[in-house]
């Protein structure tokens, strides 16, 4: 099985997870695009999805689910979503797609967060992929020093306007041994919108592509 296809089953492994008439809060990334897809054999038996990107909703929209906002919406059951890395705790990296504070959002709200992803994701610490951080423009300079602080090597990702007009730095060179302090430290300095460090809310359910197809790793 290519990377993709792993993607492809864990993606579609979700679909266990969805309630009927309920609402789904949709991630971002490849891997979420396979279960966009994959959603849209039960549109009918759905009311709808709450979306984390504008990229999602799009895609979304073109199957003819229905995408809410949020503040209309109660009750999230799952978040689906997935991830850049996550460790054997359902600690996750997350924003190598730059929707990390909507998917932050949307994960805060629903009752259980479902990761998928194939198993190259897996890691024992994180860090080795760049830890995204939205920053507000203005703070860029200012926070970059900061993350220095905190013995990162930020480097501005060029190009790259988040769906809420922000910026992005990715740290390199973390060693994350403790997650939860470090993403609390990271979203206590000012200008920081939030970090892709999803560990104080982890995952509740990962569902992991593998060449023997999706496992559910709880
Ligand atoms: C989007 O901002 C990210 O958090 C994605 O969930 C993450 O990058 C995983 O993406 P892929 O499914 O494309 O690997």
């Amino acid at each position: 099985m290519t990377q993709d296809e792993m993607k492809k089953a864990a993606a579609i492994k979700a679909l266990e997870f969805v309630k009927k008439d309920s609402i789904v809060g949709v991630g971002t990334g490849s891997t979420v695009n396979h279960f966009i897809d994959a959603l849209a054999t039960m549109k009918n038996d759905i009311e709808g999805a709450v979306s984390s990107s504008e990229e999602s909703t799009k895609r979304l929209q073109a199957h003819g689910i229905e995408v809410f906002d949020l503040n209309n919406v109660d009750v999230i059951d799952v978040y689906i979503d997935g991830a850049d890395e996550i460790t054997k705790h359902m600690h996750m990296i997350k924003g190598g797609g730059a929707a990390l504070t909507r998917e932050k959002i949307v994960a805060a709200v629903a009752k259980s967060f479902i990761c998928i992803c194939d198993q190259s994701k897996q890691v024992e610490v994180l860090g080795k992929f760049p830890l995204p951080v939205e920053v507000i423009p203005m703070a860029r300079s200012y926070v970059a020093r900061e993350l220095v602080k905190l013995g990162g090597d930020p480097v501005y990702r060029q190009g790259v306007i988040t769906d809420n007009g922000n910026v992005i730095l990715d740290v390199h060179n973390l060693d994350i041994i403790d997650p939860i302090r470090l993403e609390n430290d990271i979203n206590a300095l000012v200008g920081v919108v939030t970090n892709g460090l999803f560990a104080a809310r982890g995952a509740d359910v990962l569902i992991l592509g593998t060449p023997e197809g999706a496992k559910i790793v709880k």
